[in-house]
């Protein structure tokens, strides 16, 4: 069954001091909806966080991870080892790993097959650029990196996959797509798994939408009958700021 997810995406953002404050701020907020709450620390806190938060109905994941087991692969990290550290679930296809660290459709397959046969879940990010948007493109360029990373995988693979609909334009920039255009594309997605997948596949899928989600624009966003949560950034930050958006459910 698709469920309500909200995960705040830290980013290169807190080192181990400011990670320990914020878990701490966390563990004091009261969660009034029915949500799933992650975090996604930096990969050198996610040890910490984790531990701190083991008691706590927060979920500590990963924001990236190499696709091989292991070997020569300098500065990477593979799914066993996040495992090892009791990580389950991990962000693949963010918009700045697509953008800043050359990350395609094609090496996006590789890992979230990587963390499949891992028993990991994956919340898969796509999203169009704004140009794309404003030549009309944007269902098409979502549609490729959809089939192009997902569409080799069998239908109870998406038992373990979550989707995070984040339009690049809507990323850091205060600007978030209206709550239509968000309910548009989230439908949209579910009508491309549906044709390939059958309902029952598109319909018990999570979609969450990402892009300057605030405390005051959350409601509204989560009250489209395909958004099933938010991939948070900038205001993850925040412990309040958070739980004002995990509530907004
Ligand atoms: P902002 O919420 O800061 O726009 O970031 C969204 C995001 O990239 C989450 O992964």
């Amino acid at each position: 069954m698709r469920k309500h997810i909200v995960a705040g995406n830290w980013k290169m953002n807190n080192d181990l001091a400011q990670t320990e404050d914020l878990v701490s701020d966390l563990k004091k907020q009261s969660k009034t909806s029915d949500a799933e709450v992650m975090i996604a620390p930096a990969t050198t806190n996610l040890w910490h966080a984790f531990q701190s938060v083991r008691e706590d109905d927060i979920e500590v994941i990963a924001q990236n991870m190499h696709f091989a087991e292991n070997g020569a692969y300098t500065g990477e990290v593979s799914a066993s080892m996040l495992k090892s550290i009791g990580i389950k679930t991990v962000i693949l296809g963010h918009s700045e790993r697509r953008a800043y660290f050359n990350e395609t459709d094609a090496s996006l397959a590789k890992k979230v097959d990587a963390a499949l046969s891992n028993d990991m879940r994956v919340i898969f990010c796509f999203g169009e650029e704004l140009a794309d948007r404003k030549s009309g493109n944007e269902a098409t360029v979502v549609e490729s990196q959809i089939k192009n990373a997902l569409f080799h995988l069998d239908a109870d693979a998406f038992e373990h996959i979550v989707l995070a609909y984040e339009p690049v334009w809507a990323i850091g920039t205060g600007e978030t797509a209206s709550p239509e255009q968000a309910q548009d594309m989230h439908a949209f997605i579910r009508k491309t798994l549906s044709n390939k997948y059958g309902n029952t596949v598109a319909n018990n899928v999570s979609i969450l939408y990402g892009g300057s989600v605030k405390p005051n624009n959350a409601k509204e966003i989560f009250g489209k009958p395909d958004v099933d949560g938010g991939l948070i950034g900038g205001a993850s930050l925040k412990a309040e700021d958070f739980y004002a958006i995990v509530n907004a459910f």
